[in-house]
């Protein structure tokens, strides 16, 4: 029997390689002391390793050597255990473990390293509060069900790169010390020692580096791309996330969309789950209209319904007048919304009228069922004529037990209240299944999207986005109605990816700008050397990029991205592993050439 460091007990076996078919075999088996009981003198220790469990058994009247040692054992202790297999008494086998119908009594044990007392019990890791669980994180992985987040976000990536490289596409690295690119974040910047007062942006994502990859030639391009943004974080979004990023040339946007169906098919394969391709398709102006967001769910109905010509000639003034001056009035049906009370209304409408979603009002039509159908109850139906309440439930096809939600205001504003509110439904009454699997692209993308705040357009994707072709003369006379050859593809309304093809011409690139009030003098600087392969010889070409941590929490029903990052930052991008960012000595500082100030 040995207590030492040196490892003389050579592991045989993985736990789950051990079944009914190993028994009087002599296994040696390795890994962490799960949870060790003694039952009457007899002690079973659960042994965990990479692959699962395995029942150890140690009893003074079989193996008492081990018994010994397994009296000193505690858990998350590392052993390694040599002895015969043998099948487990009748009745006492654990068919929800791989090895579960066979145990071990070992006849050698040696103890490879001790535990101190554990900040929180593994098994129990997901009551711990996040800082803490993320400062062990080491720990919370020795959790299979934790691990297996990590392990099947290797079978989707190794699925994607077989798929990838059986289409001829080249995983080409492109530098991270790099220069801002135009995705719309922050940056993160990285200090030069040998150019003083000179910074390195982390890259947003490779965008310009693998266009300029295929103005060198190389046709087809995918990375497993590390992209850093300083943004807001939610439960989707990390300062540094992965994206499984794509580049082709001389392609037209319907064959980057198949190329990515492909994609995505195959990473749905890993986990057993078959997709139809193609995807469905909707234009970017319907998922508006319809869905009131650019992301749209649709694992379920309850689309916006327009009634603004109705109510454009009704008696209820303040839905008239915005129907008149070029606003809209929409409603959604909460079927079965008929059940709630008072005051889950003025909940709904509180909540259509917070700062987050920003209506002026809530009205609502309640079909309270009747034993001859239903009758009405609304403070707004008054002003309706009985044909205008006939119209309204014909449009948004009401009956008895719903409950019609109306939004007036503008466009935009409506969609966003109702495009909300309809998701916070579908939340509440239980409607959005994990399992339940809609992908959809949307197109058509607006080129610009105006910015109320700096009172000019934005790009809506990138400024690198090709507009559609019949649409390039309103980028001087109208560009707020530019369409643009970009797609985003949604998975239960997150947003998975986005791509476009790209301007691959002088003239186009420079309108564009333009349209944007950038500068040539600014674009230079940003982008020079970018435009400047514009004009040696650029082929056609466009891409997507695919938010790997997105993909495969949705994939295997995560509630977060943080969940799927072997090693996360928490919320406020800090990293409680490593205290990352901290602060930094005075030779360092010196060396950059910085010189700190107080941030307050
Ligand atoms: P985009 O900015 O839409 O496109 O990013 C593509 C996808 O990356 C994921 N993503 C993120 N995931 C986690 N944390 C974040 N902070 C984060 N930000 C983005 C999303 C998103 O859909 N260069 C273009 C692509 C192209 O045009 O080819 C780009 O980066 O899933
Ligand atoms: P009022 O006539 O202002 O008392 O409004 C009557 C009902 O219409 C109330 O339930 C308001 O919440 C609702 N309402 C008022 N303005 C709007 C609006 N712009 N959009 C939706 N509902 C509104």
């Amino acid at each position: 029997m040995k207590e030492q460091s040196s490892t003389s007990l050579k592991r045989t076996h993985s736990s789950a390689s051990l079944t009914e078919a190993s028994a009087g075999q002599e296994a040696i088996v390795s890994g962490w002391v799960e949870t060790a009981r003694d039952l009457g003198g007899i002690i079973f220790i659960d042994l965990r390793d990479h692959k699962g469990t395995i029942q150890v058994v140690a009893d003074p009247s079989k193996n008492p050597e081990a018994h010994k040692i397994f009296e000193k054992v505690k858990t998350e202790y590392v052993i390694s255990c040599k002895g015969p297999v043998s099948i487990r008494p009748e009745g006492s086998e654990n068919t929800s473990i791989k090895s579960g119908a066979v145990e071990i009594y070992p006849t050698e044990v040696e103890i490879l390293n001790t535990c101190k007392v554990l900040p929180f019990q593994i098994d129990l890791a997901e009551e711990v509060n996040e800082d803490l669980r993320l400062r062990y994180r080491y720990l919370e992985l020795r959790n299979e069900k934790k691990r297996a987040n990590i392990i099947n976000r290797h079978k989707i990536v190794h699925a994607m790169r077989n798929y990838l490289h059986n289409e001829y596409f080249l995983d080409i690295e492109t530098p991270i010390l790099s220069k801002s690119t135009p995705e719309g974040a922050r940056d993160y910047l990285v200090p030069s020692r040998v150019h003083p007062n000179n910074f390195y942006a982390l890259p947003q994502s490779p965008q310009l580096y693998k266009q300029l990859l295929m103005m060198s030639g190389f046709d087809k391009y995918y990375q497993v791309a590390r992209c850093f943004r300083d943004e807001d974080l939610r439960s989707d979004r990390q300062p540094e996330f992965t994206q499984i990023d794509l580049e082709m040339s001389f392609v037209s946007q319907e064959e980057i969309m198949s190329a990515t169906e492909g994609l995505i098919k195959v990473a749905f394969e890993t986990m057993d789950i078959e997709v139809e391709t193609p995807f469905e398709r909707i234009t970017h102006a319907d998922a508006m209209s319809r869905f009131g967001s650019d992301k749209p769910d649709l694992r379920f109905d309850m689309e916006l319904v327009d009634l603004s010509e109705v109510m454009a000639g009704s008696e209820f003034k303040a839905f008239a007048s915005v129907a008149q001056d070029g606003g809209i009035v929409n409603a959604i049906n909460y079927k079965g919304g008929a059940k709630l009370s008072r005051k889950d209304i003025d909940d709904l409408r509180d909540l259509a009228m917070s700062s987050e979603y920003g209506a002026k009002g809530l009205a609502w039509i309640t079909y309270k069922p009747t034993e001859d159908g239903y009758e009405i109850a609304s403070p707004i139906a008054k002003f309706f004529k009985p044909e205008e309440i006939e119209k309204i439930t014909e449009l948004c096809n009401a009956g008895a037990g719903d409950v019609l939600l109306f939004v007036a205001d503008k466009a935009k504003l409506v969609q966003h209240v109702l495009g909300k509110l309809r998701l916070q439904i579908a939340k509440n009454e239980d409607m959005l299944d994990t399992r339940h699997i809609k992908l959809v692209w949307v197109v058509d993308f607006p080129m610009f999207e105006w910015d109320d705040k700096s009172k000019r357009f934005k790009a809506n994707h990138h400024p690198f986005t090709m507009p559609v072709e019949e649409d390039l003369d309103k980028l001087e006379t109208d560009p707020g109605s530019v369409r643009t050859n970009a797609y985003d593809i949604i998975f239960n309304g997150v947003e998975l990816g986005g791509g476009s093809i790209r301007v691959h011409k002088m003239d186009v690139q420079k309108r564009i700008f333009k349209a944007l009030g950038i500068n040539e003098e600014l674009a230079q600087e940003r982008f020079g050397f970018l435009l400047e392969a514009l004009e040696l010889g650029a082929p056609p070409h466009g891409g997507i990029a695919l938010g790997l941590d997105r993909f495969v929490m949705l994939l295997t029903g995560s509630d977060t991205i943080r969940d799927v990052i072997a090693f996360p930052k928490n919320q406020s991008a800090f990293c409680p592993l490593s205290s990352a960012p901290s602060a930094t000595d005075q030779e360092q500082l010196d060396e950059l050439h910085l010189k700190l100030v107080d941030p307050d």
